[in-house]
């Protein structure tokens, strides 16, 4: 029998893009949201991790029985005692199976203590024999260019050109909280509580390590505090607890240190990138080639992929792109927000703006003058694109037309002022997923899906799609993530959590139709239809703007204001939508001002591996920044027609800074980021 339904106190319909406050955020900022380090359980016992002191080379001894004779430790897993792996999708993962150490901070054991301190304690005692060998950590590619008999002539023969060199330093993926996970094996089915940008990846990696079926693996991450690509797929931490719990037949809980995180977890790349642009005199581009280099682990061959930024952005009758990895004594770059675009946008964002000053043409009008309808890489039309729309109505909020286009013009006291622009993208798609509802006893309905909400607000725009296609309030409707038991589906990576959860979610609904008889249950997959889609770009993009003072005394570049505007297609929630796009935009004033990776050739380590050290905008650092999207209905997206906005938010932005602190003060800085020393030293 079904009960009279609730009174609704949101509408059923306009629900989806609607500004709703995140579901979650009372118990998030009460402390009632719990995440997988904070929840409790009988017999758990902690694992804290031991990194490898030397860069390369091998154990030779490690001193077990020291720690063992410690009060409250429980156990120490080394590559002598450690179960060993059976299959590893990612390298990475194959921890204590060997001797080997292949960079600085490689978890060479694990110390499992009954309290935290202790194994704490007796991790910082453990004593590790190595054989060292010799290492090399620096990121010095070899940029000579390979010839190329169409490029070179374009470049040759055109009027205008731009040859230029630029670098971005490692960076590393912060999430507030760090990785974690807690494990427990039970009738030969692991369960892991585990802090993820998906818990269908970490169910598929772990399930393969152990040598057991999917379904004997679940993986459960209801609250989630950042990724940023980091937890994209499983890390140690997932593996050595699964480990120890195995061993000790109890829950083990693992959890990354801060300074753990910057060896561990992955980082961006340190590029260098050589653009060369050719262009005729009213700026039009006649050849463009994008070639950059980055770095990857002796482990695992990740390949940062900066140039394909370009392969999407403009008209050019020649184009060539290209990427080039050398593997070192490393820990192993992986995503961080925008892989590939954030660093690939500041150097071809960058040279767009010094071709602009080479042409004499204004760098939003150079920009619209070589936009395209046609995908410049693979020749597939856009399914839509707005960048035109994004630069002209950006141009008119932040107040461009009228701008001095001559450098070092405007001054405030002793702040040089300037302003910049630059274009962003990045790829939309979704992924086939899993989702059900189910109609309860009392005519309410549970949707569930293996989203993870990364503090996106994901869980709040999910139930506002699953209530408006199911005609309803939100309040008759809760969407349970976070559980693999739910079925495969997307990660919240990228940014195409939302368009492959949506049209799961959405599909299941409309199969559900009027039948709403209590206890009915609808599941579906979206692979048919994701399968079927016709073959065109699909890309988000944008473009920024910003306004600097540089301090000439102190070298000191404070963004005063920015305005990104971006067509992203279909908007889920109006409210989180603009928050992941001002997200990305302070993240990029980050990369273009302060974050820095110093690798240190001796140690082998990144030594400023904290918050003392790395430096990361805080609010003081973010001035009047505000987003907006433009108007855009693209039918080749799915049923949302969103096109995802957890990237193109940073993207371009480290740029658009760039060239306001050109125009600022005439000097163009190439090598980010533009600290102070950099501004000072400049001539
Ligand atoms: Mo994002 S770097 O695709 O998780």
């Amino acid at each position: 029998m079904t009960t009279a339904p609730t009174a609704p106190t949101t509408p059923t319909t306009g629900l989806v893009g609607a500004d709703v406050a995140r579901i979650e955020g009372v118990d998030k900022v009460t402390g009632r949201a719990k995440y997988a380090a904070e929840l409790p359980f009988a017999e758990l016992a902690y694992g804290v991790l031991v990194q490898s002191t030397i860069v390369r080379g091998s154990i030779t001894a490690v001193d077990v029985d020291a720690a063992l004779a410690q009060p409250g430790v429980i156990a120490v897993l080394t590559h002598d005692n450690a179960p060993r792996l059976v299959e590893a999708e990612d390298p990475t993962l194959l921890v204590l199976q060997a001797n080997r150490v292949h960079y600085r901070g490689q978890a060479v054991a694990l110390v499992v203590a009954d309290s935290l301190e202790t194994a704490r304690a007796a991790a910082d005692a453990l004593e590790v024999t190595y054989a060292a060998e010799r290492h090399d950590v620096t990121f010095a590619p070899d940029t000579e260019l390979e010839p190329d008999d169409e490029v070179d002539p374009a470049l040759a023969s055109a009027p205008i050109t731009v040859d230029a060199t630029y670098s971005t330093p490692p960076e590393h993926n912060n999430p507030m909280e760090p990785h974690s996970t807690t494990a427990m094996w039970a009738d030969g089915r692991l369960t892991v509580y585990d802090s993820n940008q998906g818990a269908t990846n970490t169910q598929r990696s772990l399930a393969k390590l152990f040598g057991v079926e999917r379904t004997d693996v679940r993986v459960l991450s209801d609250h989630v505090g950042g990724g940023f690509g980091s937890k994209g797929s499983p890390r140690v931490n997932s593996v050595l607890a699964a480990m120890a719990a195995r061993v000790l037949d109890r829950p083990v809980r693992v959890t990354l240190t801060r300074q753990q995180q910057f060896s561990l977890v992955g980082y961006r790349t340190p590029t260098v990138q050589r653009v060369r642009l050719g262009a005729d005199l009213t700026g039009r581009l006649l050849a463009v080639d994008h070639m950059a280099y980055s770095q990857t682990s002796t482990v695992l061959d990740y390949d940062e992929g900066a140039s394909g930024y370009t392969t999407a952005m403009y008209a050019t009758p020649v184009l060539r792109t290209d990427t080039n990895v050398v593997a070192l004594d490393v820990p192993t770059p992986r995503w961080m927000r925008a892989p590939g675009e954030a660093p690939g946008s500041f150097a071809m964002e960058s040279a767009m703006d010094e071709l602009a000053e080479a042409c004499g043409v204004d760098p939003v009008e150079l920009r619209i003058r070589n936009d395209t309808d046609v995908h410049p890489g693979d020749r597939q039309p856009f399914s839509s694109r707005s960048l035109v729309e994004c630069l002209r109505t950006g141009a008119e909020r932040f107040g461009w037309s009228g701008r001095d286009p001559r450098p070092a013009a405007a001054r405030d006291g002793r702040w040089l002022l300037g302003t910049g622009v630059a274009s962003s993208t990045f790829p939309a798609f979704a992924v086939p997923s899993t989702a059900s509802v189910t109609v309860e006893p009392d005519g309410r309905y549970t949707v569930r899906i293996t989203a993870s909400d990364i503090g996106t607000g994901a869980r709040t725009a999910l139930t506002q799609i699953a209530a408006d296609a199911l005609g309803v309030s939100m309040e008759q409707v809760e969407v349970r993530i976070g559980d693999s038991d739910f079925g495969s589906a997307m990660i919240a990576g990228g940014s195409a959590g939302m368009a492959s959860w949506s049209w799961a979610v959405i599909k299941a609904c409309r199969e559900l139709g009027s039948d709403v008889e209590p206890g009915r249950s609808v599941t579906v997959n979206t692979r048919d239809e994701i399968g079927a889609q016709g073959d065109l770009a699909r890309h988000a993009f944008g473009a920024q703007f910003a306004e600097v003072g540089v301090d000439l005394e102190t070298g000191e570049v404070r963004v005063r204001r920015m305005l990104g505007g971006f067509g992203v297609g279909r908007v889920a929630n109006a409210r989180t939508v603009r928050a992941q796009l001002i997200g990305g935009m302070t993240w990029g004033i980050s990369m273009a001002l302060h974050e820095e990776g110093f690798m240190d050739p001796r140690f082998g380590d990144y030594a400023n591996h904290d918050f003392a050290g790395y430096h990361i905008a805080s609010n003081a650092d973010v001035p009047e920044i505000d987003a907006f999207w433009v108007d855009e209905h693209d039918e080749e997206l799915g049923p949302l027609g969103g096109k995802g906005v957890g990237e193109v938010g940073i993207v371009g932005t480290a740029a658009a800074i760039a060239n306001a602190v050109w125009h600022a003060t005439g000097v163009r800085h190439r090598d980010l980021p533009i600290r102070p020393d950099r501004v000072l030293q400049a001539p």
